[in-house]
């Protein structure tokens, strides 16, 4: 299924990002645990926290740039549209629209 064809068929008042239990680290440093949050359509998310919490990683996984990272690896789901992100025909085709200033 292409985007947009998920965009489509998202039920309505469905999440526009779901993430479920995601998980983070640099080799051995655990760095998001069990991130579990839902994101609806056309709205704002802000990441709150002091430096070193996972803000920028949390983002990353989000648009995988994570995955990378050398040595980085997660865990969990993170749907988009209701597509599991790291299904091989979304690989970057979700992603590609988003922008980011770290
Ligand atoms: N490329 C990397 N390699 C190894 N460890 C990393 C890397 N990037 C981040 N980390 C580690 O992951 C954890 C989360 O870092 P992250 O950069 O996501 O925090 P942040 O909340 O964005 O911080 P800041 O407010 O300073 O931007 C920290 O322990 C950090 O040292
Ligand atoms: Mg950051």
């Amino acid at each position: 299924m292409t985007a947009e064809a998920a965009v489509e068929a998202r039920e309505p008042g469905a999440p526009k990002i779901d993430v479920r239990q995601l998980n983070a680290w640099f080799k051995l440093n655990h760095a998001l645990r069990n991130v579990s949050l839902t994101v609806p359509d056309n709205s704002v998310l802000a990441i709150i926290g002091p430096s070193g919490c996972g803000k920028s990683t949390f983002v990353r996984c989000l648009n995988r740039m994570h995955e990378l990272v050398p040595g980085a690896r997660q865990s969990g789901k993170v749907l988009v549209d209701g597509q599991d992100l790291h299904a091989r025909r979304v690989l970057w085709e979700a992603g590609a629209p988003a922008e980011i200033v770290f």
